[in-house]
């Protein structure tokens, strides 16, 4: 596999055939809609606004977050702290969490085993032992958010909204990282957005924890933060050597 970056038949632009420009720009405009074809109807995004604001406000919600089974102390100071309201944001953050982390330790895997297929054709700027201990801070970090949610008493098993909707966002980076045909770049860049989101992710998660006078959890919170940090730095120092050597 070359780097993904050597000049090959690319006919994605406009360039690889200019003849056929004009005759592309034709096409397109007959294929306005009828009801928008006149000139002070064109189509301006406002009618896709409309039909996205009418499903999103009819659209019923993407799940609910389960409430603790056991009413623990914990989880009665939390209620009692966020004035019974709202304690339930504690326990959907923490179940996002918890999913992203997980999911993380796939990523982590993938990687690795991209890696290995292609440490015969590069220079790795890494040693597997450094993802491998990259992979377990992950799997770490999803032990101590699922201990948070059962000192709570609420079910660290269950798919809480904010867990199903980051396991959406961060499927495309799990395809990148798993398709056959993607470059070591290709692979550290989809790692760089899971890690700097993990990053923001933990600051937000303790700021939440805090405010809910949970701060059992803080150092364990604060130590997974100053991780994440860490594999920030590192995908971003990593990302940087191959692409410099690449273009070099
Ligand atoms: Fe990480």
């Amino acid at each position: 596999m070359d780097d993904g970056t050597e000049p090959g038949f690319n006919r994605t632009g406009a360039q690889s055939s200019p003849l056929s420009v004009h005759s592309m720009q034709l096409y397109a405009d007959e294929r306005v809609p009828e009801e928008v074809s006149a000139p002070d109807e064109m189509p301006d995004g406002k009618e896709m606004a409309a039909v996205r604001c009418d499903y999103a406000v009819e659209a019923e919600r993407i799940g609910s977050v389960p409430m603790p089974g056991v009413l623990t102390s914990a989880f009665t100071a939390v209620v009692s702290k966020l004035g019974a309201r709202k304690p339930e944001v504690l326990v959907d953050k923490l179940g996002e969490r918890l999913a992203f982390e997980r999911i993380g330790v796939r990523l982590y895997q993938a990687l690795i085993d991209k890696a290995a297929a292609l440490a015969t054709q590069q220079r790795m700027p890494f040693s597997v032992d450094d993802l491998q201990r990259l992979r377990d801070d992950e799997l770490a970090h999803m032990h101590v958010l699922a201990s948070a949610l059962d000192s709570l008493g609420a079910d660290s098993t269950a798919q809480t909204p904010a867990a199903a909707v980051s396991a959406v966002a961060i499927s495309g980076l799990m395809q990148v990282l798993t398709d056959p045909r993607t470059t070591l770049v290709h692979c550290l860049e989809a790692m760089l957005i899971a890690e700097l989101a993990d990053d923001a992710s933990w600051e937000l998660l303790i700021s939440l924890t805090a405010e809910a006078d949970q701060d059992q959890f803080l150092p364990q919170f604060r130590s997974a933060r100053d991780n994440e940090k860490a594999h920030v730095r590192q995908i971003r120092g990593w990302l940087q050597t191959v692409v410099l050597g690449e273009a070099r």
